[in-house]
């Protein structure tokens, strides 16, 4: 319900007033609960205090849906950096975060009580997005840890037909990859076998790739250039708060061939629109190449180490498993052993203990809509003392 702060902006808040710090709190809180990186803040931080240059057409009034040099550098991004051919920049809008562009779609592409169909678990916001102002029916697909997660397509067919049944119109696949929160990428297969569906069903895909630069192994391929003979129905959705560390900034990106759709984005633009002194900062940064790749490559080989640090210790101390991953900054990770029954209750009632005695912020899987209770997301883009900082608090207290 709008006006409700949900227990995760909650418990972002807490961890914000009483934060961490190894040598001026060392009992605050930790946040693994908000999906932010933070082992690249020196590097960007050095780029953002850097002064820029303006002219008097930035501080008037611009196109509120992204200012066109700022259009053209993303295009520029999109095909040199992320690997998308034939970018036009005619077909992006810029707005004010990754959730205001999918709220954006969810306005324009459908009608009233059409479906979406969204793996689970999934990021929270989806349904925050989709259907707190617009009602967009989320039909979720649920995937399992019993087969590791693996997204089948009978079991992606059947959800489909099962609404079709109860009188549901489905208008879309939603497909996040990089996945939030499994953290792991599909593949191109998988991708082909989901946009060979949409086809067989006329199904548009959303297709949500705002870690794209946060692959820290193997590769990332963009669903636009896996499924360029079915680009019309394919909508890209970007931003600059996971790849370049920028959440503050709230700046995201949505590309379509779909003109129709466009414009209606482009439209809605005008009530939540990028300042340009922010679009004039991340032009400048992007634009930049040779800093944009070692960025990434210095980003890229930090996850990975907190990745591998963060896997080794819950194994070794806390026995905890987690889903094997690849790109993202978070693991979805089974806290099972330490609930008192395997039910969504004891679920909650073990996120209140570790936020409460161990102070530190953990999500439960039952805010990304997992099947399974048991399962939490941690994320672990974080210097070293607060990994290991967090992992001795759990072992202290939830041995107990
Ligand atoms: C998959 C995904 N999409 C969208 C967003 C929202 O991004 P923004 O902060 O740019 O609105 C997030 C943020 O966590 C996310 O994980």
């Amino acid at each position: 319900m709008i006006g409700e702060p949900s227990p995760l902006v909650i418990a972002h808040f807490k961890c914000a007033d009483n934060k961490f710090c190894p040598d001026t709190n060392p009992d605050g809180k930790i946040n693994f609960g908000t999906a932010e990186n933070h082992l690249m803040d020196d590097e960007m931080l050095e780029m953002v205090n850097q002064p820029l240059s303006f002219s008097a057409q930035h501080i008037h009034y611009g196109q509120l849906h992204g200012i066109p040099s700022f259009r053209v550098a993303i295009a520029g991004f999109m095909e040199e950096i992320l690997k998308i051919s034939d970018v036009n920049p005619d077909n992006i809008v810029v707005a004010s975060g990754a959730s205001a562009i999918l709220e954006s779609i969810s306005m324009s592409l459908f009608e009233d009580g059409q479906g979406l169909v969204v793996p689970t678990p999934f990021y929270t916001g989806f349904i925050h997005d989709f259907s707190t102002r617009f009602n967009v029916k989320v039909l979720q697909y649920p995937l399992s840890p019993h087969n590791n997660y693996e997204l089948e397509i009978d079991g992606l067919k059947k959800v489909i037909e099962k609404a079709k049944k109860d009188g549901i119109i489905v208008r879309a696949i939603l497909m996040c990859s990089p996945q939030n929160p499994l953290g792991i990428t599909y593949s191109d297969r998988k991708l082909e076998q989901i946009i060979q569906t949409a086809k067989e069903y006329n199904l548009d895909i959303i297709s949500d790739e705002i870690y794209a630069r946060s692959v820290y192994q193997g590769q990332f391929k963009s669903m636009l250039e896996i499924g360029k003979d079915y680009r019309q129905h394919i909508h890209f959705v970007y931003g600059f708060a996971k790849d370049f560390v920028l959440s503050g900034f709230k700046t995201g990106v949505f590309y379509s061939e779909n003109k129709e759709l466009v414009s209606a984005v482009q439209e809605i633009a005008y009530f939540h629109p990028v300042s340009n002194h922010s679009q004039r900062f991340l032009e400048n940064l992007i634009s930049n190449r040779t800093w944009c790749r070692e960025f990434t490559r210095k980003n890229k080989t930090r996850l990975f180490e907190s990745y591998t640090m963060i896997t080794d210790l819950f194994e070794s101390r806390l026995d905890i498993k987690i889903i094997e991953a690849n790109a993202g900054i978070f693991v979805w990770a089974d806290f099972s052993n330490y609930m008192e029954d395997q039910t969504f209750e004891a679920e909650l009632k073990l996120f209140d203990k570790i936020f409460n005695e161990c102070h530190v912020s953990i999500i439960p899987g039952q805010f990304f809509k997992s099947n399974t209770p048991g399962w939490f997301r941690v994320c672990f883009a974080q210097k070293e003392e607060y990994i290991t900082t967090a992992v001795k608090r759990l072992e202290k207290k939830l041995a107990q």
